[in-house]
């Protein structure tokens, strides 16, 4: 079977696993968790980095840390992993959902700017969602894919609004934004060390930033909030660091960023050309102002339909090819039906279920290449 996206452990990793066992450094205390910090805050451009047990603990925490509460509202995109939103409802929040643009597959920052401006007032410095009454407390921008949104639009936005801006850039790490790092462009930046992402630690994220006081602030609410080793703690707060084992794993993959993004610009590189003279799909979206992450590749059905999709993934499957759809947009997800939408979602709507993404490991051969884009040509 080729598998649609596998960890490509052949570095370090075992070395720096046996050196957890050997000092029996196993918790989330150690060497490679401080390493790993300084490692993805150098990799990112930013003055400081927290580590957290997965991506959505580092998003939940990153919006504790900027202040959202119960009741408040985030806004971020409908199109991305169910994890962005489940970090807003892990706040007691509700997420504002709007639509994305079709050139990048992120949020439409068009439609922010007219959704809060026809839809929010100040109310005692509180910025308000007028139906709802509930108060607007940061925008959440997801980095789809690796693919930044116009994010000079939205920063410009949110300075107008004084929103903060965390963005959920799970799979991002290596994406720049016109040149400039990730950390210059959002408040906080979260990344995801899952198993499917370009680098793994397993399970494990990051929260990068570049204010001193807020990401000291989510260190102490990431270990408890203890204050001394006597058992003394001063907020409530999570048990949410990565351990020393996870980060091993990280830090080994890490070294590797560099050659793993240049290898999944190839295999971007080579389905566009394999399929660019297919006149029923299109391609995924490259992003025109700066340098994607291309953490999967595949190919949009110019008619699709979940039953369609399926029915390909088994043709596939009978080939020995692992292709899936992708993500279900948020307002289509039972426990976000009374969600806040923006006035169309339909970008999102439309595109979804036409999406098969493709094996896209690592370390995928030329040969399982070629294999995988004569069988889809096949099967289309
Ligand atoms: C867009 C997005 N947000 C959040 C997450 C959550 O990260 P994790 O699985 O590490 O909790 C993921 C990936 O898993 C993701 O793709």
């Amino acid at each position: 079977m080729i598998p649609l996206s596998v960890p490509n452990l052949t570095g370090n990793e075992r070395k720096y696993l046996n050196r957890c066992i050997d000092t029996t450094f196993v918790s989330s205390v150690g060497e490679f968790v401080n390493k790993i910090e300084a490692m993805v805050a150098e990799k990112s451009g930013s003055r400081y980095a927290v580590a957290t047990s997965s991506g959505t603990t580092g998003l939940h925490l990153a919006l504790v840390g900027c202040g959202v509460q119960r009741d408040d509202i985030v806004i971020i995109p409908t199109f991305t992993f169910i994890a962005t939103a489940n970090a807003v409802a892990h706040c007691g929040a509700t997420p504002w959902l709007m639509d994305i643009s079709e050139a990048t597959w992120t949020m439409d920052a068009e439609q922010l700017e007219k959704e809060l401006l026809g839809k929010t007032v100040w109310d005692n410095n509180k910025l308000i969602h007028i139906e709802s009454k509930k108060r607007v407390a940061a925008i959440m921008p997801v980095y789809t894919l690796g693919n930044v949104p116009d994010m000079d639009k939205i920063k410009d936005i949110a300075e107008q609004y004084h929103l903060p801006v965390v963005a959920d850039a799970a799979a991002a790490l290596g994406a720049d934004y016109k040149g400039k790092a990730l950390s210059e462009i959002a408040d906080l930046t979260v990344f995801s060390f899952n198993g499917n992402k370009t680098v793994t630690s397993g399970g494990g994220g990051m929260i990068v930033g570049n204010s001193e006081t807020l990401l000291k602030k989510l260190k102490h609410l990431s270990t408890t909030a203890r204050v001394t080793a006597e058992y003394d703690h001063d907020m409530v707060g999570y048990n949410y660091r990565m351990t020393n084992v996870q980060a091993a794993i990280g830090c080994a993959q890490l070294e590797r960023l560099d050659e793993f993004i240049e290898k999944k610009l190839e295999i971007r590189s080579f389905y566009r050309h394999a399929f660019e003279d297919m006149e029923n799909i299109t391609l995924f979206p490259d992003m025109k102002y700066g340098k994607g992450a291309c953490w999967f590749s595949g190919v949009v059905l110019k008619n699709g339909g979940l039953e369609k999709i399926r029915e390909i993934c088994n043709k596939l499957r009978e080939k020995g090819i692992e292709a899936r759809s992708f993500w279900k947009p948020v307002h289509m997800q039972k426990p976000y039906e009374d969600a806040i939408k923006a006035d169309t979602l339909s970008v999102a709507s439309k595109l979804w279920d036409c999406i098969l993404t493709l094996p896209c490991s690592t370390n995928i051969t030329a040969d399982e290449l070629e294999y995988v884009a004569k069988a889809v040509r096949e099967v289309l």
